[in-house]
């Protein structure tokens, strides 16, 4: 997901040790793959996870998963507000969606692997992830408005789905038309 950040806490910064990776495009087969689930909870994750909020905060986005930075693992991370500017920060590591309801809301939406653009898509006002933290604990994390569409959309990346997937018609062929004349587009 991509918007700017929110103002930092006085706590020790996530991201602070890690190393600003390579984004994965859209038409990067790791971006259109589905990613394997985590095995091993040592510090190579730990690793992995830093680099996914310094990649994030330094892109500017409010949520990032693995297969972004080129790793197909089941991990994301996010720092997104909600409807009520709630500040939201975290990680999860194989992740489920095991909620999503509520009206559907077509909201503008946009991924660091399609940097620059935007499209009006459908999501669900409220979602429930369940997964586990970088140290293996259970975690639930739910959410409503703009920061239940970012857990939507990062689910759907781990799925190897972006966002231009979830529209169709005439919404989709003009998403689509705009990142083949994106500066960063992939040619052939
Ligand atoms: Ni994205």
């Amino acid at each position: 997901m991509e918007r700017t950040i929110a103002a930092m806490r006085n706590r020790p910064i996530p991201g602070s040790s890690g190393l600003i990776r390579a984004m994965s495009l859209l038409g990067d087969p790791v971006l259109h793959g589905i990613c394997e689930p985590v095995t091993d909870f040592g510090p190579s994750l730990a690793r992995l996870v830093e680099d996914m909020y310094a990649t994030m905060y330094a892109a500017e986005g409010v949520g990032l998963a693995a297969n972004q930075i080129g790793v197909p693992l089941r991990v994301f991370v996010y720092d997104c507000p909600d409807d009520e500017d709630v500040r939201h920060l975290g990680h999860l590591v194989n992740p489920r969606l095991v909620e999503a309801d509520g009206i559907t809301v077509r909201g503008p939406e946009g991924c660091l692997s399609l940097p620059g653009l935007e499209a009006g898509t459908p999501r669900f006002d409220r979602a429930v992830v369940e997964g586990l933290t970088v140290d293996g604990e259970p975690v639930r994390v739910t959410g409503t408005g703009f920061f239940a569409r970012c857990l939507q959309h990062e689910c759907d990346h781990l799925e190897g789905a972006v966002y231009t997937d979830r529209l169709t018609g005439l919404r989709r062929r003009k998403a689509l038309r705009a990142a083949r004349r994106a500066p960063w587009a992939r040619t052939g």
